[in-house]
């Protein structure tokens, strides 16, 4: 059903709880009566400023803060809309510390993925009505109360689901399914190994191979082992154990089928040797030349490099790097489609992201810092109104 057509829809967390009235399609979301409600006035003065995150020079997570401005206005084909959840990743500090090939420069608002409502069409918007919940993989900005984007780019959500829920899916778990999918294509009952199990990306390819009837292996600190056991998977302690050799012990001395590297460097040499021949590599990250301060750009150079050599005899592996900006700019029909499923798979409960926390934007330095110190385990999600 349309949000057009319907009538109201209620996302709650608990955190907060915005009643969406689309009897007209033009009536702006209104705060249900549970919260204390602001005096008219005081809603026509939160609704003229707009508070963002800004990094006017690279560098550690202390380089982010708030800024409050005009909202800003869209411009032809463009829409404004108000934020209700906005991820916050491993890739929106690798933004704050220019060490993201191609990525923005100063000044910039981080943010890659966001969901939230229309507020405003620029002239010409073919996009989504006012008032339409939506999500979009935005890449930089996210980290504000409104961002203005193409309209086209904007992906309606047509169930009642938690914004917070869903951001998870926009970037992490559609990391993890056009991998397991669209990549390495594993079958039902494939063995795969997943690094960095615990954290966002990880945590996704965790739910999405329980889901699929998938074996998997799941590298993590010893301190997040029942969280990967929670969702399913066998975890590895890489800290205290060679994950090589542990891989090659837990599938009997074949390898897995496929297997994916967000750490890159030589970790993904590592990570060929515990795939069978003839087994898929994934490599999508660069995790530890990031946090050495190295060249990531080269750290990149050298994966395909790699990667080239594993797919010629006598290995014969599948190789492939992932990079959702690329996957999304090439096939934006695979993002709506594989988005459009993962929200049906969290609309019927199939799917429950895991949320570490719902921060606030006067928050996000810790955040950030959390996330550098690897002190996540699964989402940290920002809740910018
Ligand atoms: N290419 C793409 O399109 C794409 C898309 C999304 C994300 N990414 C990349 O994917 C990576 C993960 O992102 P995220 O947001 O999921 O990060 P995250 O939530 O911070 O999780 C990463 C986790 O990896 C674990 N880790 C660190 N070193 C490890 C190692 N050597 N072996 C195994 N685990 C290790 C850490 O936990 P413990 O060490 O405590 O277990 C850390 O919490 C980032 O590099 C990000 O840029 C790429």
């Amino acid at each position: 059903m349309s949000a057009r057509g319907s009538r109201s829809r209620s996302w709650v967390n608990p955190s907060f709880h915005v009643t969406m009235t689309h009897k007209n399609a033009r009536t702006e979301p209104s705060v249900d009566r549970v919260c204390p409600s602001p005096s008219q006035s005081e809603i026509r003065l939160q609704s003229m400023k707009n508070r963002r995150v800004i990094v006017e020079h690279y560098g550690g997570p202390e380089v982010l803060h708030l800024v409050e401005e005009d909202l800003p206005s869209p411009g032809p084909r463009q829409a404004r809309v108000k934020v209700l959840a906005a991820d916050i990743s491993f890739s929106d500090v690798n933004v704050r510390r220019g060490r993201y090939p191609g990525g923005p420069r100063p000044p910039l608002t981080p943010g890659y993925a966001i969901v939230g409502v229309v507020d405003l069409l620029g002239s010409g918007a073919a996009g989504p009505a006012p008032g339409q919940a939506v999500a979009a993989l935005t890449f930089y900005g996210g980290y504000s109360q409104y961002i203005v984007v193409n309209a086209e780019a904007l992906v309606p959500i047509d169930k009642q689901v938690d914004p917070a829920e869903t951001v998870c899916l926009v970037l992490g778990y559609m990391a993890a399914i056009q991998m397991l999918r669209r990549v390495a294509q594993v079958a039902s009952g494939a063995r795969i190994l997943v690094h960095g199990a615990a954290g966002g990306v990880g945590t996704a390819f965790l739910e999405l191979g329980r889901i699929h009837g998938l074996q998997v292996f799941g590298t993590a600190s010893k301190s997040k082992h029942g969280l990967v056991m929670r969702l399913g998977a066998t975890p590895i302690d890489y800290k205290t154990q060679d994950f090589v050799r542990r891989t090659l012990q837990l599938t009997k001395g074949t390898g897995v089928d496929a297997a994916f590297d967000p750490i890159g460097a030589s970790h993904l040499q590592q990570t060929e040797r515990a795939v069978r021949r003839g087994g898929t590599v994934v490599g999508y990250g660069f995790y530890e030349a990031s946090n050495r301060g190295a060249n990531v750009a080269l750290d990149v150079v050298s994966q395909y490099l790699r990667m080239a050599l594993w797919s010629l005899p006598p290995l014969r592996k599948h190789t492939a790097f992932y990079d959702i900006r690329a996957t999304h700019k090439r096939h934006p029909g695979w993002f709506r489609e594989d988005l459009t499923s993962l929200v049906d798979l969290l609309a019927a409960g199939r799917l429950q992201p895991v949320i570490a926390a719902r921060i606030a934007l006067d928050d996000v330095v810790k955040a950030h810092q959390m996330l550098e110190r690897a002190e996540v385990q699964g989402k940290l999600i920002l809740i910018p109104n």
